[in-house]
């Protein structure tokens, strides 16, 4: 099998509809995820990451550019690409009329599993996903985060070479979630290859190889979680709360950012010392933590809105 799992190529996408403005939603993406990755999606509501997977898992024609799957024309032979690939829909729903145990034993049945290994991996995905105790419900008496584990452990038990997973935790709680990181974690080890969509960029951080940001359907970045925390300047935040008011002592340190009274900076670590003298040196408190990749990315993708 290829090393590189997908492949996309100046990937282009208008929706054209009758009597309404034409949308582009991509507008020439080019990326590459390697055999056994995580990768994660990141980028603003309508940025185009559904449009993106909605192509590379054959639901959606391109307009232009080219895609592949383990080295198969997406567009051209979607037939032999489906069976490669699984995915969790963006908003999608477990058949209302099904229990958990039923939905996960018929779609891996319907993919061509056998009986026996369809029943283990049922079990075993039911269990990953702490769904055991509702396993028998209908999918309708569901809690909302019970559906979407339900989701998650279809797509889980077919250890398809690679899944494509849209915000596959929203609505679910910590715990939850977590029990999915070390599903896919586990999924990748055994060599599939994972790309993802998440908003909750704590996730993406904990879960993601690497990552590419979306704007406006175009690659804004590419690199680790840690390329983009280093992009910005530093690696620390320091937030002095009384600090606004002494904001040009600390504009020469890095990126500051005021809120009310108080002022954040970020600053390379071998200037802490010296920030915190000129901190003392005016009577501020101050607090040190590391840039998290939410700041990261508000930083990055801001400064792309506002280039604008
Ligand atoms: N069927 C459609 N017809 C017309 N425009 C569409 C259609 N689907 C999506 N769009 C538009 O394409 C753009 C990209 O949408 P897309 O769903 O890919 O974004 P997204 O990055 O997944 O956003 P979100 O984070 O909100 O899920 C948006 O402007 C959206 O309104
Ligand atoms: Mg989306």
């Amino acid at each position: 099998m290829s090393e590189v799992a997908l492949q996309s190529r100046e990937l282009r996408k208008t929706y054209l509809s009758k009597g309404a403005p034409a949308v582009r939603a991509l507008a020439g993406v080019s990326l590459e995820v390697r055999r056994g990755e995580r990768v994660a999606l990141l980028g603003r509501n309508g940025a185009g990451k559904t449009t993106f997977l909605r192509i590379a898992s054959t639901l959606l024609r391109p307009t232009s550019g080219s895609i592949q799957v383990f080295d198969v024309d997406v567009d051209r032979h979607p037939e032999r690409v489906r069976p490669y690939i699984a995915v969790v829909p963006q908003e999608g729903k477990p058949f209302f009329h099904l229990t958990p145990r039923e939905q996960v034993y018929t779609y891996l049945r319907a993919r061509g599993l056998g009986r026996e290994t369809a029943k283990a991996r049922t079990e075993e995905s039911l269990e990953r996903m702490g769904l055991l105790e509702s396993a028998d419900r209908l999918a309708i008496t569901l809690s909302g985060g019970q559906r979407q584990r339900t989701m998650v452990a279809t797509v889980i038990a077919t250890e398809a070479p690679l899944l494509f997973l849209d915000e596959p935790t929203i609505g679910m709680d910590p715990f939850a979630r977590r029990s999915v990181w070390e599903s896919l974690r586990e999924l990748t080890r055994r060599g599939s290859t994972i790309v993802l969509t998440t908003h909750y960029l704590d996730e993406a951080d904990a879960l993601s190889q690497r990552l590419y940001i979306i704007e406006r359907g175009q690659v804004l970045v590419s690199g680790t979680a840690e390329d983009l925390k280093r992009s910005v300047g530093g690696t620390l935040k320091v937030h002095l709360p009384e600090g606004a008011r002494a904001i040009d002592a600390f504009r020469g340190f890095g990126s500051c950012v005021a809120d009310g009274p108080g002022l954040t900076v970020i600053v390379a670590p071998e200037r802490l010392g010296e920030l915190m003298a000129t901190a003392v040196g005016r009577g501020l408190t101050a607090t040190v933590g590391p840039v998290t990749l939410e700041e990261a990315f508000l930083n990055v993708v801001g400064r792309s809105i506002d280039d604008d």
